[in-house]
């Protein structure tokens, strides 16, 4: 049995979540690819930094990698760590589905993906999926993670970790930010679940057994203002990239979608979040619970 995993990651978070996931793996081949682009992105980041990452993120704009030295030319499994950045893979994982020598390997071949996100991977893991099925693979696992915490509280805390660099409480008393090293740790429940399929080659039952544990569940609030925001997202980065022919341009319409995320997650969601919980939910739970089921499997189109 010949197992690929591959990943990149900023801050090692996602590395230590796929590390927990496939310990004591045996008597299996395993070739572990860390990738890089070859402009790699800063860690920690400027508030502009960050931002700037929006529009190509979202357009799944592909940037250059180091080039990858695979051990094999096919595998019999994949394992693909990844993050979603504004609601969209991240751009070196992105990049890393448009690379010709990767979706080789992924042709018939069964794929798990691991995800480390704050709380919102519903729409990057569609086009991950829509990517891997286009170069003939088929997605047999995902084990997303998340920040537990509320949705509001996450985002703050995420940015104390993102631009600062250090997954430390902000002001000394919030919650530290990204996948708890409760849950990070607790990620080693999935490695005997992903070992007896490896082992018995056979990934049939593969992500019920997934959901077993009863850990990967999906927010009302989170799946609804993700599909919103995905929409938003995709007009500001058009809008963008067409006004913003020049450094300076683009600069000053990357501060106004700034601007317009702070007042919209903080300020606009939680009021269409809370009028969505009472009026809209109650009416539309069976669907949205069929929806939930339905994201949680890996057939996600
Ligand atoms: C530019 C940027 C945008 C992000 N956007 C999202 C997002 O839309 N949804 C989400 O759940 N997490 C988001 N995150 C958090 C990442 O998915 C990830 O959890 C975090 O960056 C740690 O990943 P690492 O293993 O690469 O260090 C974002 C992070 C960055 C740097």
């Amino acid at each position: 049995m010949k197992l690929l995993v591959i990943s990149y990651s900023q801050t090692g978070q996602l590395n230590d979540l796929i590390d927990n996931c496939t310990k004591g793996i045996g008597h299996v081949d395993i070739d572990r690819i860390e990738y890089k682009p070859v402009k790699d992105f800063p860690f920690p980041w400027t508030s502009d930094e960050f931002f700037e990452a929006m529009p190509e993120s979202v357009l799944e704009v592909k940037t250059e990698l180091e080039e990858i030295n695979y051990k094999h030319e096919k595998y019999d499994l994949i394992i693909l760590g990844y993050q979603p950045w504004f609601l969209s893979p991240s751009i070196p994982t992105s990049s890393l589905l448009q690379e010709e020598s990767f979706l080789s390997r992924v042709k018939d071949t069964p794929v798990v993906t691991i995800v480390g996100s704050r709380n919102m991977w519903i729409n990057s893991q569609k086009s991950i999926s829509k990517r891997i099925s286009a170069a003939g693979g088929t997605i047999v696992g995902n084990i997303p993670f998340i920040d537990q915490h509320n949705n509001y509280l996450s985002a703050f805390t995420i940015l104390h970790w993102m631009l600062k660099g250090k997954k430390t409480k902000k002001w000394g008393f919030l919650p530290k930010p990204g996948v708890s090293d409760k849950d990070i740790d607790e990620a080693t429940d999935y490695a005997p679940i992903l070992n007896k399929a490896i082992q018995n080659n056979d990934f049939t039952n593969l992500q019920s057994e997934i959901l077993k544990p009863g850990k990967i569940s999906i927010g009302s609030g989170i799946l609804f203002v993700e599909t919103a925001g995905r929409r938003i997202f995709k007009i500001w980065a058009g809008l963008i990239t067409r006004l913003g022919t020049t450094p300076k341009k683009r600069r000053f319409f990357i501060r106004l979608y700034k601007y317009y995320l702070v007042v919209a997650l903080f300020f606009i969601a939680p009021i269409v979040v809370m009028v969505f919980r009472l009026l809209v939910l109650p009416f539309v739970y069976p669907m949205i619970n069929k929806r939930k089921s339905y994201i949680c499997s890996t057939k996600l189109t």
